[in-house]
């Protein structure tokens, strides 16, 4: 029997796989996919890497399996590997960050050496891994008595910090911290140093979440308390609407949302909202709820993986850091 709107069938569209690929309007390519990778100083050159028990499947490298980590992304076509550093020693104000010899400056050099141009080698710009207290910051003590993470004063290390990232290789610098003013003077310091060429990904609508649970362990965090003064508030979208603005202002290259899959509605105005690219980062929390779940056999691993990816972009994010990069890429070419 006929029904009233017979002659259009959406469903049509959906008959074969060809028709299916024909009309799909979101593609994932690896060369959209940054894996951010996690490089332990205690590891040396040949320790045997770490697992995170919290994200099963991703490791703390020694130096030389990094390495190696990078010849395969660099080979799988992704767009680039985004390192952090886990360092022996921290203190006060992160001296590890900025020293040439420091475990992620190193890891840098070594990582640029191997893959060249081939992909884009990123790192994290930020003080928490490098910090006794665990902050992205130094702290001081305001009039009132309390103890504060010091904007103006990270922002010195943090110049420090990105000149130390670009003479080691550094294609791309990726601040996280949160500081007001942190893209201008990353932008300036890079520029006076003689790297205008050295790209600014900002983190520039960063939320506190929990979803950063896993990473703590990933990266020994010290961290007591939150981070909730200089983080953004879940409840908000306006303020990152303010905050890639500032950046953008500011010279940021890219800017990114963070975390990505529960932030969907922030990524789609901020793409609309800026004529930059727009990143997005699937933190540990997101990976960690897909393999939980793969692992009890209650969701299909790939299935959800491609799909949070194509959902990410879809958004409106260009680029995506994901802890599953490489597995989407071997997934995309099968
Ligand atoms: C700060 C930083 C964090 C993450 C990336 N950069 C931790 C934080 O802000 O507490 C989290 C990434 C993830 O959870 O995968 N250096």
């Amino acid at each position: 029997m006929a029904w009233a709107g017979s002659r259009i069938r959406p469903r049509r569209l959906r008959t074969t796989p060809a028709l299916r690929a024909l009309v799909r309007e979101t593609r994932l390519d690896p060369a959209q996919l940054i894996l951010p990778v996690f490089v332990a100083e205690d590891l040396g050159d040949d320790g045997e890497p770490r697992p995170i028990t919290s994200m099963p499947g991703v490791v703390q490298h020694s130096m030389n399996s990094l390495v190696r980590e990078a010849r395969a992304v660099a080979d799988a076509g992704l767009g680039g590997i985004m390192l952090f550093g886990v360092p022996v020693a921290k203190d006060a104000v992160g001296s590890g960050a900025t020293d040439s010899d420091g475990v992620l400056n190193r890891a840098l050099a070594a990582v640029r050496a191997e893959v060249g141009d081939a992909t884009s080698v990123m790192a994290d710009l930020c003080l928490d891994e490098f910090t006794d207290h665990g902050h992205c910051g130094v702290l001081s003590t305001d009039p009132s008595g309390r103890t504060v993470v010091d904007n103006d004063a990270t922002l010195e290390r943090y110049a420090d910090m990105a000149v130390a990232q670009a003479r080691a290789g550094a294609h791309v610098v990726g601040p996280s911290g949160m500081m007001d003013g942190q893209i201008g003077v990353i932008r300036d310091a890079l520029d006076a140093a003689g790297h205008a060429d050295v790209v600014v990904l900002a983190y520039s609508a960063k939320y506190a979440s929990g979803f950063y649970g896993p990473f703590r362990e990933a990266v020994a965090s010290t961290l007591t308390g939150d981070r909730n003064t200089y983080q953004q508030d879940s409840g908000n979208l306006r303020e990152s609407l303010r905050e890639v603005a500032l950046d953008v202002e500011q010279g940021a290259d890219i800017v990114m949302v963070k975390p990505a899959l529960p932030y969907l509605d922030v990524v789609r105005a901020v793409s609309e909202s800026v004529d930059v690219p727009v990143c997005a980062y699937q933190v540990s929390g997101e990976y960690a709820q897909i393999e939980a779940a793969a692992a009890n056999g209650w969701i299909d691993r790939d299935r959800v993986v491609l799909e949070t990816l194509t959902s990410i972009r879809r958004a409106g994010a260009s680029s995506i850091l994901t802890y599953y990069a490489l597995y989407a890429a071997q997934l995309l070419r099968a």
